[in-house]
């Protein structure tokens, strides 16, 4: 007999949203609830495993009475609250926090983004040339990872999962501030001489692709990463007891890189450097 663990009861909230009643479990974002109704709200900052850090804003939803508006992903609904998520004054905040990020870094491998700077009317190149802190070259120090940090929007996703939230390794921070600052190791140093163990988990979670397989890195420069092409298979990683879940990304009949289900209720996408990285014996053909 399979035993299905209980999740405790909780109360439903029910509030307003786009002027339709909802009912969301009590502690439910009023991301989860836009969600829940199919509505399309952008995001990047936030991360279904990661506590909401607020860095990005590009969620803001309305709520009826407040005077500023709020981040969707870490606002919870509350009962009788009205909220509007797709109002002119959220539409402009969406607009100007994208031109803000798109004129200073490269967002070209963010997913959904180019969709986004559309349909909100988005024009980066307003800013011109000087707001952009591009031209550093990609930290190409180690064989399984590279960190572009041109494409980098300082989510803080990376320092949470690498911190006190997942790996607790603590390998990587925020150096720097204002239009000096940069994610970075202890004294900005190779990967190789930090205290990274490459379990990857920074790579899962980065929004923007500054974060990347060397593997995919090396396709893209060739020009022969192709997603459409790719086939994704879930599999138990064999290298130890704890048994983790890999998706293997496939093209062309060899794995491109690994990632891991979110929705594991033990691993919640996070992988140690076997199951992350040791895939190269699969596929050694000599
Ligand atoms: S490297 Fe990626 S995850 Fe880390 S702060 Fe930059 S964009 Fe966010
Ligand atoms: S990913 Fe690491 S911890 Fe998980 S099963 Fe594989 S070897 Fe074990
Ligand atoms: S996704 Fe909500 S603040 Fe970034």
């Amino acid at each position: 007999m399979t035993a299905i663990p209980l999740q405790p009861p909780r109360r439903l909230v029910e509030f307003t949203l786009d002027g339709q009643a909802a009912r969301v479990p009590e502690g439910a974002t009023i991301l989860d609830a836009c969600r829940a109704a199919g509505k399309d709200v952008p995001t990047l900052c936030e991360g279904d495993t990661l506590t909401p850090k607020n860095a990005c804003r590009v969620c803001v939803v309305e709520v009826e009475g407040a005077r500023t508006l709020a981040p969707a992903c870490s606002r919870r609904a509350e009962p009788g609250m009205s909220v509007r998520t797709d109002t002119e004054r959220t539409r402009h905040s969406r607009k100007v926090v994208l031109e803000l990020l798109a004129s200073s870094v490269d967002l070209s491998t963010t997913p959904k983004v180019a969709g986004w700077l559309k349909e909100y009317a988005a024009k980066p190149e307003r800013f011109g040339a000087d707001a952009a802190r591009l031209n550093e070259e990609p930290k190409v120090d180690n064989d399984l990872y590279v960190r572009d940090y041109d494409k980098c929007i300082l989510c803080y996703k990376c320092v949470d999962a690498c911190g006190e939230q997942w790996q607790n390794t603590f390998a990587i921070a925020v150096a720097g501030r204002g239009f000096d600052a940069r994610i970075a190791v202890e004294h900005d140093a190779p990967l190789t001489d930090s205290a990274c163990v490459y379990c990857g988990n920074c790579i899962e979670v980065c929004p923007t692709g500054a974060l990347s397989f060397k593997s995919e890195f090396d396709m893209r420069a060739a020009g022969t990463w192709d997603e459409s092409a790719q086939t994704e298979t879930t599999t138990v990683c064999a290298y130890c007891g704890v048994g983790c879940n890999l998706t293997l990304h496939v093209q062309d009949n060899d794995i491109v890189k690994v990632t891991s289900p979110h929705d594991n209720p033990v691993t919640h996408g996070n992988l140690c450097i076997k199951g992350r990285f040791g895939y190269q014996h699969v596929q050694n053909r000599d």
